[in-house]
C-alpha cells in the first residue's frame, strides 16, 4: 500500500510500516552520528559541523538565499516502523538541477528493505516537481558498494578526480538525466 501525503509517504511492505519525510528538530543527533560514521572513511574535515551547517539550512525553511549556485536545502529521513533508518540531503541549484548529498541507509539497515532504493526514487520525484532536468552526485571510487548502486540506478560516471577532497581518495562524478 502506499500513501502519499505532500511531502510524507508511506509504504507498507511485507507488514514492515516504511515512511520518509521531512527532517525534524529532534533528527539531528541520528543525523549526525549516521554522517560522521559513513563519511568519515572517504573525506576530510568536521563532519559533524557540515552535519549540522546542512540540517540546520534544512530546518530554517530550506531556503539558500545566498547560494550562488544553491537555492535550496532539503533533508527526508526514512523511517521503519518509527525508527530512523536512512536519510538523503538535496540541494537545489540555480541551473535546475539538484545534488545528492549525501544519500545513507543506516548500516543495519543496508539491503533490506530498499531504502537506498526508496529514497533515490523520493529524490527523483521530488526533481522532477520542482522542474529539475538532472540529479547528480559525486562518490569516492574506493566507495564500491555506493558506486554500484548509483550506477545500477542507470547514473552516468561522468568523470573523476584524484584526491578531490581527500589526499588519496578519487572522487566519481555521477549524473542521472533526464529524471
Ligand atoms: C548506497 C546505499 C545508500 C544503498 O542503500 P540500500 O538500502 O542498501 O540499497 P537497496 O537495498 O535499495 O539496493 C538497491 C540496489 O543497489 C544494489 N546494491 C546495494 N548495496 C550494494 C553493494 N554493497 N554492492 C553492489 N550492489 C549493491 C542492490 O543489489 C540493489 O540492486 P537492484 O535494485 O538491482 O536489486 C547504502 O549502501 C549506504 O548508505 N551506503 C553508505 C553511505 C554512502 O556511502 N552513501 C554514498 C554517498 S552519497
Amino acid at each position: 500500500m502506499q500513501k502519499s501525503n505532500g511531502q510524507t509517504k508511506e509504504i507498507i511492505v511485507n507488514s514492515v510500516n516504511i515512511e520518509i519525510r521531512e527532517a525534524l528538530d529532534d533528527d539531528f543527533s541520528w543525523i549526525e552520528e549516521v554522517m560522521q560514521h559513513a563519511l568519515e572513511a572517504y573525506y576530510g574535515g568536521d563532519h559533524r559541523a557540515h552535519a549540522k551547517r546542512i540540517f540546520d539550512a534544512h530546518i530554517k525553511g530550506g531556503v539558500d538565499h545566498l547560494g550562488f549556485f544553491s537555492f535550496e536545502q532539503r533533508m527526508f529521513i526514512a523511517e521503519v516502523d518509527g525508527e530512523r533508518a536512512g536519510m538523503i540531503h538535496l540541494v537545489g541549484k540555480r541551473q535546475s538541477t539538484y545534488k545528492i548529498s549525501p544519500l545513507i541507509v543506516a548500516p543495519e539497515f543496508q539491503g533490506r528493505f530498499g531504502l537506498g532504493s526508496r529514497l533515490l526514487a523520493y529524490a527523483e520525484s521530488y526533481a522532477r516537481k520542482h522542474q529539475a532536468h538532472q540529479l547528480y552526485c559525486t562518490v569516492a571510487e574506493q566507495n564500491v558498494a555506493a558506486l554500484q548502486f548509483f550506477l545500477r540506478k542507470g547514473f552516468i560516471r561522468a568523470g573523476s578526480s584524484d584526491s578531490h577532497y581527500k589526499s588519496g581518495v578519487t572522487e566519481t562524478m555521477l549524473y542521472q538525466a533526464p529524471i
